[in-house]
């Protein structure tokens, strides 16, 4: 049961240093801009302890590849694993259910992570993909032509980035459209009890929805064995053809519950960061408008510049030294991907939003190697697509100034929950 095996962070150790002690992804600051914070961390210790959360902290883009690379002496076993242990009664609603994810694919390790990624990879290619692409330019138009048709100013995240993915994902796995809402409060939930700090109350609340989000998904794998239909979930059916050696019915349940997570979560954030970060850039947003900016090249920058993962996970198999910083086996690793994709030795002016930058491509915000996100392509046309929609609909769409910009604090999603536009 790997995703609440919560082998306790809060009692790793590790050198107190002064980045140590600065440190506090939870601090409201950090939360708004970790920017600042994360510059000055990678110049002066882009190695560090950080007793708040248990973990060594890493933040030097070469060094955050050459981990992401290196599956034999770093497992991804504890990517999923809550960073706050949960308390005894959360844990017992749990182990109480029958809740039960094996590791699989962004949590697991060689010799059967090729072989699960192989498999739960294969019909997530380029066919699947081309044919949900009209489905995604339909649901992209009819949110934009609504918001536009609607009152100024509006909430760009609820008009828009946050259901757009959910709906395009359920499409993809064959959910009913009007269970969007349910899931995503269960994804927004999972954020918090995975990666954020939430209090004992708030766990036993989180522990219930988990084993309702659980069951959610393994019962919709249920009914496409029963009746497969034309969507991923059934093509794993048909694939695994009866032969559990291939995977069982419980292992495509468990893939169910961590996409109906991981495919939308990430995405609208992508979508969310990226409009905030364009919006004020006004010659950049009228070059889109117009036309005379390529798309593609301004969401690489924007997945680069404010990465909807900000942090990812990995355990050292061995004492390792990492940036002159010696870690002991078993030590917890933070990678900053926001730290990473802003090192001025890898990007070049790296707080400047440059859409066209010549090596853009190398950002980590999908990690790299082995685990790379399966979804990285979905991801990327269904960004573009909110992009290129809204330039069309909404030329003078602008951001409302002096608004506060909430995100759910947690060391590894940056979520912008709302974004006030007006035009
Ligand atoms: C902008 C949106 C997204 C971002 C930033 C993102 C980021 C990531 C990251 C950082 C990882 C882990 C990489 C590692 O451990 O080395 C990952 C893995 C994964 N992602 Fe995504 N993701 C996004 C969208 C999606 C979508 C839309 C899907 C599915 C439709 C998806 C499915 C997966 C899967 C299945 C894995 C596990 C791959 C493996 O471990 O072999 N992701 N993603």
């Amino acid at each position: 049961m790997r995703l609440l095996s919560t082998e306790a962070s809060a009692d790793a150790e590790g050198p107190v240093t002064e980045a140590s002690e600065r440190f506090d992804p939870f601090a409201p600051g950090y939360v708004l801009d970790p920017y600042p914070q994360l510059a000055d961390l990678r110049q002066a210790e882009p190695v560090f302890f950080s007793p708040a959360i248990g973990s060594w902290v890493v933040t030097r883009f070469e060094t955050v590849k050459a981990i992401l690379r290196d599956t034999s002496r770093y497992s991804a076993m504890i990517a999923s694993d809550p960073l706050t242990p949960l308390c005894p009664h959360a844990r017992g609603i749990i182990t109480s259910s029958d809740f039960d994810v094996p590791p699989l694919l962004v949590n697991n390790d060689p010799p059967s992570h090729p072989r699960y990624r192989a498999f739960f990879g294969a019909p997530l290619q380029r066919e699947r993909l081309q044919a949900l692409q009209p489905f995604i330019k339909q649901t992209v138009e009819e949110h934009v032509a609504r918001m536009a048709a609607g009152p100024s100013p509006a909430d760009l995240v609820q008009a828009l980035t946050w259901d757009v993915p959910a709906l395009v994902l359920f499409r993809l796995l064959g959910v009913p459209a009007e269970d969007v809402s349910k899931v995503k409060q269960w994804a927004s939930s999972r954020v918090v009890m995975t990666w954020g700090r939430p209090t004992e109350g708030e766990q036993v609340q989180l522990a219930g929805e988990a084993v309702e989000y659980y069951r959610y998904a393994i019962q919709l794998v249920q009914r496409k064995a029963a009746a497969p239909q034309d969507d991923y979930l059934s093509d794993l059916v048909r694939l695994r053809d009866g032969d559990d050696g291939k995977a069982t019915l419980h292992e495509i349940g468990a893939i169910a519950f961590n996409l109906l997570f991981a495919g939308h979560e990430t995405t609208s954030s992508a979508a969310a960061n990226l409009f905030k970060a364009v919006l004020p850039r006004r010659e950049l947003w009228n070059a889109i408008c117009a036309g005379t900016q390529p798309l593609a090249p301004v969401v690489e920058e924007g997945l680069r510049f404010d990465p909807p993962v900000q942090a990812w996970r990995r355990q050292a198999k061995e004492a390792v030294t990492l940036d002159g910083v010696q870690l002991p086996a078993g030590a917890r690793i933070l990678m900053v991907f926001a730290a990473a994709n802003r090192d001025p030795a890898q990007f070049p002016a790296p707080d400047d939003f440059l859409p066209g930058r010549r090596n853009v491509m190398q950002h980590v915000t999908f990690g790299t190697g082995a685990h790379f996100c399966l979804g990285a392509p979905l991801a990327r046309l269904e960004v573009e697509a909110m992009l290129e929609s809204v330039a069309r609909h909404l030329p003078g769409l602008e951001l409302v100034p002096g608004q506060d910009y909430p995100y759910t604090p947690n060391t590894s999603f940056r979520a912008l929950r709302k974004l006030m536009v007006a035009w």
